[in-house]
């Protein structure tokens, strides 16, 4: 099996910055209730822009930084809940606007686990060397199934793409084992009310415990699996959703606050874009390096979890 890996990541946010002071004016939240119960201080909105001018700004950088030319992308899946419409997908969209050949391309949803599942769908396509180059998007315009009105979920939530594309990589690097799971069963606790536009519903209470457990509970099978050591892992990207889940899950993998990345504070949770949000923020400030072990770990409506052990 071919060793699969990251060649190139690329990130987008829009440029409008929505503050917990802006929240302030038309809510009744306030800053320290938000910054203490989830750890964002500000979000990012798209305004006019779709999900997909989201994804095509991520996709484009990353196409660039892999050094792979456009001509030797072989697939796209694209992991959205918030496609600019049912059909056509997101992922044909791409595939028109980026000029890339006639290949297949995807939306895959899994809510904000969407680019863990996204990643490991497109790894078998290069692991069994069907296709050499998988072009993977987490993208999501969540304010525009945010409703405004309801102070337990708007102020959570941001708009935000990232994208990878992964190749072959050599010996020692790369995808080393990956954990993917769902339960139905919970799927009331978080969903899209097709009542109300699709605006989002969550028990935060249930979604709360259910994360801390899964998202800790996966992190520890994926080190398992690629044989190693929790102190063997040199950074944990978890979905940013809340800074009280990821540091909980955090402890349970007992790792210092230092080893996790987070840009919760900034972006507010941008679903299916938090993990390469995070990532490519860590790339570029030197938290990950090349040859670093990474645990990426996500859960989400469905409900939904997966985790990577990677090595960078
Ligand atoms: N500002 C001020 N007060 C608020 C706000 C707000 N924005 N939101 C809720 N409150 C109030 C509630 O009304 C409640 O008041 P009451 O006690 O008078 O009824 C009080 O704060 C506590 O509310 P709870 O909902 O019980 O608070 P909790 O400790 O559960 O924290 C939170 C709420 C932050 C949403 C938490 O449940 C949480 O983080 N849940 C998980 C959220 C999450 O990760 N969602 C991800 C969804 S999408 C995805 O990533 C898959």
């Amino acid at each position: 099996m071919n060793n699969v890996g990251v060649l190139g990541i690329g990130t987008y946010v829009p440029e409008k910055v929505f503050t917990n002071e802006d929240f302030e004016k038309i809510l009744d939240t306030s800053d320290e209730w938000i910054t203490e119960m989830t750890g964002i201080k500000e979000r990012r909105f798209a305004e006019d822009m779709e999900t997909s001018d989201l994804a095509y700004e991520a996709a484009k950088e990353a196409i660039e930084n892999s050094g792979v030319s456009k001509e030797d992308i072989d697939m796209i899946i694209v992991a959205t809940s918030t496609g600019d419409q049912k059909f056509p997908t997101v992922a044909t969209m791409l595939q028109h606007r980026l000029g890339l050949r006639n290949i297949p391309s995807m939306d895959q949803l899994a809510a904000c686990t969407g680019f863990i599942y996204g990643v490991v769908t497109g790894a078998q396509f290069i692991q069994t060397g069907t296709y050499r180059h998988v072009l993977v998007v987490g993208a999501d315009k969540l304010s525009k199934i945010t409703d405004f009105s309801d102070r337990s979920t708007a102020v959570l939530f941001g708009d935000g793409a990232g994208a990878v594309v992964l190749g072959e990589v050599e010996e020692g690097f790369g995808m080393k084992s990956f954990d993917l799971g769902s339960n139905g069963q919970g799927g009331s606790y978080l969903y899209g009310d097709e009542e109300d536009g699709g605006n989002i519903r969550m028990n935060g209470r249930e979604v709360f415990k259910f994360a801390v457990r899964q998202m800790g509970e996966s992190s520890v099978i994926v080190t398992e699996k690629a044989g190693l050591d929790k102190d063997d892992i040199d950074r944990l990207v978890p979905h940013q959703a809340n800074i009280r889940i990821m540091n909980a899950a955090r402890e349970r993998m007992e790792m210092p606050p230092e080893k996790m990345s987070s840009t919760i504070d900034k972006y507010g949770n941008t679903s299916a874009a938090s993990i390469p949000l995070s990532i490519h923020h860590d790339v570029k400030n030197g938290k990950i390096k090349s040859g670093d072990n990474l645990i990426l770990v996500g859960f989400g409506g469905g409900l939904t979890w997966g985790s990577i052990c990677l090595t960078w």
